[in-house]
């Protein structure tokens, strides 16, 4: 039998040193590919690689573009993005590969963000599910489609940290959280890159935006960032480095400044950190015209900029063309020197050879397999489960929902008979009109569709203008020029008439998103009036929210039986949203960010500092730290989220009451469903260093998992702390965990804990 296992074992060592072996032979014939190519290049040639322009299908910017082809035959262009279908795809590579001196592929670029064709929640909905898995998924089956329909590599996923809900891209991140952000960015790139780059159904993924886009000043897009190094790296480094962790193939760096330079231009940021520290062995691709854009920051003219990009270590130039037309004249003039221009060319080149494009650059231009998987059945299966499994109840007074399959519903609201946006920010592949509205999914998942009569009630915003703005994209919300009163009064009647009511109120889909700050992020006034006169019928509201970003509700709550968050649920937003309504699936969803009571407590997240002077007991306190007019409580907290059942926490044990240097302790808290229906609930990990050198949060997750339970059932669930959990970056960037007394809190948000202590020693 030990002869046995013996044998077992050297098989095992020898399969996954062979293994090994077949990746380092693979990557050195790679590097023998790419040096080889790279000395049959001109200058000019290997310039052209570092350029990524604009097709132009879609425009977030100025980009002038024209003669795309010509560019390609000449050898000007190493990949190109915003260009969409195979045939076009097919003939601008045929160009390439055909016409071009070298015929070196390009490589076809996407925002990909949540989906393809079949889309899942924004981003930012998706985080709320907790559920890395099916984040995986999602990421997985975008790949799928995208690899089929000519793509080669996405620019996602998005991993910036933000504390404030003005900035309308938290949208298209997850959260507040470093941890929790962390958990994504690794999921989602292990489900386009998945094992294999090469496979015909991955994508090259890219983490964005490299760094600290989420902390712009005041919440507006594009605006400046300073914070200290220390902060960076505790709070907000931790997801970026994850992706890398994760194996992700490329970064794109953010527009905004960094310690006073422009991450695009900034050395620090992307060769020590990005690759001394964290050996990240990709390329870097500005952010659009992030390198031209460096003029605006005072940094010099085109030619200084795009010296200074890349002598910073960013690769690939998007859209700006600074690259292109300036970089030979750097080399002649010693700005530049050729060496950095090959070792740039180097690392796209070896991009295109993982992915397989020097043997096929056709690869990706699958008739046949796209026919089958954009936007399939089951894909869509997928997305509906994942839109469910994101939704959070905020409030659900009186069991308010969920709403029995027979009952009449008054469906009221802005958006609750509309296509175009349900799939939220940043879907651009999207067939925006194959979405099913809320209305069309609730009449098909009620047991008698007569019974759901809808009214628009209110336009989304009183100010006509400011509605055009946010119906960009073809986000149409068709306004409706009828007097306010007579909306009312049309859908008050409907609401007489019903059994309950469901409000559809919040924002429209590109209210966030890119350049889609706010600085009141309240619900409208208008809509707030409606709410009022449905209350005002006695009859049972549920208000669902439709939003890319924590909303502030104070003046909802009151007129509210209950509250769903559902976020921009994607393709499949009615039937899911009518899955949660109707009861066929118990939400899970727990908050990814802070919800404020106002605008004034931003930025608010959980994982604060203490002060000298924490507010203990009873607001108000003077000479505390506190507001005069709010209490410091947000109005919901990082992790919460309601259900249809009830879970109770008992028990929280430690294995023991003391850490060693290497070794863990384990952490049990039984949770029990103690309502009448099956559950999934969210068991969150929380911990707190009491005393450091540098002054540490007052709570940090560490460990979460979500599991499911029936009614009745109870399970044990177990974590292991060990001191890498504990660790933190410190005054000299050292990172380790000082040895002490720690706090440890297991719950189900980020206030609702059990708690117990240990020592590290
Ligand atoms: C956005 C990026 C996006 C890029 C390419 C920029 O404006 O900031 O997130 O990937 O455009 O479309």
């Amino acid at each position: 039998m030990k002869y046995l296992l013996l044998r077992v074992l050297a098989l095992i060592l020898l399969l996954s040193s062979c293994s090994k072996n077949q990746k380092n032979n693979a990557s050195s014939d790679i590097n023998r590919k790419v040096d080889s190519l790279l000395n049959e290049m001109t200058l000019q040639e290997k310039i052209g690689q570092l350029n990524l322009p604009s097709a132009g299908d879609v425009s977030t910017g100025i980009s002038t573009n024209a003669g795309i082809a010509k560019s390609i035959k000449e050898g000007k262009v190493g990949g190109l993005f915003n260009i969409t279908g195979i045939d076009k795809i097919r003939a601008v590579q045929k160009v390439a590969v055909e016409e071009s001196r070298l015929g070196i592929p390009l490589i076809i670029a996407k925002d990909v963000i949540h989906g393809y064709k079949t889309t899942f929640p924004i981003p930012f909905g998706l985080s709320a599910s907790w559920d890395m898995e099916l984040i995986q998924q999602s990421a997985r089956i975008a790949a799928e489609e995208a690899s089929s329909d000519g793509i080669a590599w996405t620019f996602s996923p998005m991993t910036d940290i933000s504390r404030d809900p003005r900035w309308g891209r938290v949208s298209e991140g997850g959260g507040e959280d470093p941890y929790l952000g962390g958990q994504i960015a690794a999921a989602m790139v292990r489900g386009y890159q998945g094992d294999d780059l090469s496979a015909e159904n991955t994508l090259l993924a890219c983490v964005k935006h490299f760094a600290l886009y989420g902390a712009s000043e005041a919440g507006r897009d594009y605006n400046t960032v300073d914070m200290s190094r220390l902060r960076m790296y505790n709070d907000y480094f931790p997801p970026y480095k994850a992706a890398v962790d994760a194996g992700v193939g490329t970064v794109m760096a953010s527009f905004n400044e960094v310690d006073g330079v422009p991450a695009t231009g900034n050395k620090w940021l992307m060769t020590k950190v990005l690759r001394e520290e964290w050996g990240f062995d990709g390329f870097v691709v500005s952010d659009y015209t992030g390198v031209s854009e460096m003029i605006a920051h005072g940094m010099g003219d085109l030619q200084d900029v795009s010296a200074l990009a890349l002598n910073a270590g960013v690769e690939m130039d998007m859209v700006s063309e600074g690259f292109l037309t300036t970089l030979k004249k750097s080399v002649e003039e010693g700005k530049v020197s050729e060496e950095t221009i090959n070792n740039a060319c180097r690392l796209i080149l070896k991009a295109k050879y993982q992915l397989g494009l020097f043997d096929d650059p056709y690869k990706y231009m699958d008739e046949e397999r796209a026919s089958k998987e954009l936007f399939s059945d089951e894909n869509r299966a997928v997305a509906r489960k994942a839109a469910s499994e994101s939704m959070v109840l905020l409030k659900n007074d009186g069991e308010a929902l969920p709403v029995n399959k027979n009952a009449k519903i008054a469906l009221i609201g802005p958006l609750a008979n509309n296509k175009e946006n349900m799939v939220g920010t940043w879907s651009v592949s999207a067939d925006i009109m194959k979405s099913v509205s809320i209305y069309e999914g609730i009449k098909e998942v009620s047991e008698n569709p007569d019974n759901i009569q809808y009214a628009k009630g209110s336009n989304l915003v009183e100010d006509a203008d400011l509605e055009e703005l946010i119906g960009m994209h073809g986000k149409n919300t068709y306004r409706d020029d009828r007097p306010e009163a007579e909306m009312i009064n049309e859908a008050v009647e409907l609401a007489n008439e019903s059994d309950v009511v469901v409000a559809i109120l919040g924002e429209a889909s590109e209210s966030s998103g890119e350049s889609s700050s706010r600085t009141d992020i309240s619900i409208p006034d208008n809509q707030v009036r409606l709410l009022k006169a449905l209350k005002g019928t006695g009859k049972k509201v549920v208000v669902v929210l439709l939003s890319g970003r924590p909303l502030v509700l104070g003046e909802i709550l009151p007129h509210s039986d209950a509250i769903l968050n559902a976020w921009f649920p994607g393709s499949e937003a009615g039937l899911a949203l009518a899955d949660v309504l109707y009861g066929d699936v118990n939400p899970s969803g727990k908050l990814t960010m802070t919800y404020p009571q106002n605008v004034g407590q931003i930025p608010i997240y959980y994982s604060h500092k203490n002060t000298g002077r924490p507010l203990e007991g009873e607001w108000f306190q003077k000479f505390k730290s506190n507001y005069l007019d709010v209490t410091n409580e947000p109005q919901f907290p990082f992790g919460f989220g309601l259900s249809y059942t009830q879970f109770k926490y008992d028990n929280l044990k430690l294995s023991s009451d003391s850490l060693s240097e290497d070794g863990t302790i384990n952490v049990t808290v039984e949770v029990s469903n103690i309502g009448e229906r099956t559950g999934k609930e969210v068991v969150q990990l929380y911990m707190r260093d009491l005393v450091a050198t540098i002054t540490r949060p007052v709570k940090e997750l560490i460990g979460f998992e979500k599991i499911e339970l029936k009614a009745g059932e109870t399970k044990t669930v177990e974590f292991s702390i060990s001191e890498k959990d504990l660790a933190f970056y410190h005054q000299d960037m050292s990172f380790y965990a000082e040895p002490g007394d720690f706090k440890v809190f297991v719950g189900s948000s980020s206030e609702k804990v059990l708690e117990s202590n240990f020592e590290l020693k």
